[in-house]
């Protein structure tokens, strides 16, 4: 059985329905805090159990049976909480279940020298697999193409698009992201260890994102603002000091280059192009 954590959230839902193309539903699982969030899903035949990473008896229980887990990262640093305690949670209930491998949802710019701080949670999880005796797979994810359009902000109403320096980055759409995925898990060991970079196949920075809006017909102006203004802004908008740090090491580790290498395995891995920045900017704006 294939078990998929996260799977009321945006990249584990779109996992399983992938999944589910793939494998018969009645060998798929997923463990969900709040299982009513995956009441579409068990709908479809998939078995739905609580499990929270925070609660290691709940992942044995909704792990129990599998041959391999997907773990979705945890979102906890964003809340305060901890990723590496929740990720460790998970390492040790795939292992206590019996399941032979472990596949965990990475990113580009794992590494324990980033700039961005979930960077290197990812690299720390890493290690976690690499001694955890399990076989691991680590998808390094690109950054979400949805994220790019976080970055716009309310651009495309505004005309403005004012941030500090950024760099190339290399978006991959949660979608594509998902169907790969899924084909691995369908088809395991492909990837031992760390994937290559999972991205779309062009590294725009926001500068670039601003041109494509504006050729779709919503002109938009790039304005950077220096670094040390992002503090005030965003308590201007009632966002804590912790926001700004976080957005600084996102924006520094973009124009490192930490998100910017293209790679083509997720289109080789899909058999199609990867959503484009222009799809999705294309979309918002109804065109
Ligand atoms: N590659 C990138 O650029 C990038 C960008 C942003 C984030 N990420 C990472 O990718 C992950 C998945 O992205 P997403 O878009 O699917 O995020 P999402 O829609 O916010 O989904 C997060 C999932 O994690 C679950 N979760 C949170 N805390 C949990 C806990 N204590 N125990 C079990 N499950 C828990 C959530 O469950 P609930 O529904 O119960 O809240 C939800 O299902 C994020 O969590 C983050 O680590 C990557």
């Amino acid at each position: 059985m294939i078990i998929v954590t996260g799977a009321s959230g945006q990249l584990g839902h779109a996992v399983v329905l992938e999944l589910l193309k793939l494998v018969p539903a009645s060998e798929i699982g997923v463990s969900v805090r709040d299982p009513g969030k995956a009441s579409d899903l068990a709908g479809k035949g998939v078995r739905v159990r609580q499990g929270d990473f925070a609660d290691p008896a709940s992942l044995q229980r909704a792990f129990e049976g599998a041959d391999q887990v997907l773990v979705v990262s945890s979102n906890a640093r964003a809340y305060g909480g901890d990723p590496l305690a929740q990720h460790t949670s998970a390492i040790e209930a795939t292992r206590t279940v019996g399941a032979t491998r472990i596949v965990y949802t990475s990113q580009i710019a794992a590494s324990p020298t980033s700039a961005f701080a979930p960077a290197v949670d990812h690299a720390a999880t890493e290690e976690l697999l690499r001694q955890s005796g399990l076989a691991w797979t680590s998808l390094r994810n690109g950054f979400y193409a949805s994220s790019g359009l976080m970055a716009m902000g309310n651009s495309l109403e505004t005309g403005l698009l004012e941030a500090p320096a950024d760099g190339k980055v290399a978006w991959a759409a949660h979608a594509d992201l998902a169907e790969a995925a899924a084909i691995l898990l369908a088809d395991p060991g492909r990837y031992e260890g760390p994937t290559p970079p999972l991205t779309g196949s062009q590294a725009l920075d926001l500068a670039d994102l601003a041109a494509i809006a504006t050729e779709l017909g919503r002109p938009v102006r790039r304005s950077v603002f220096p670094d040390e203004e992002l503090g005030a802004r965003l308590e201007a908008r009632g966002m804590p000091a912790s926001a700004a740090r976080f957005m600084l090491g996102n924006s520094i580790a973009s124009r490192g280059g930490e998100f910017g290498p293209v790679d083509p395995t997720l289109e080789q891995l899909i058999g199609h192009p990867p959503t484009t920045m222009r799809d999705l900017i294309a979309a918002r704006l109804g065109r």
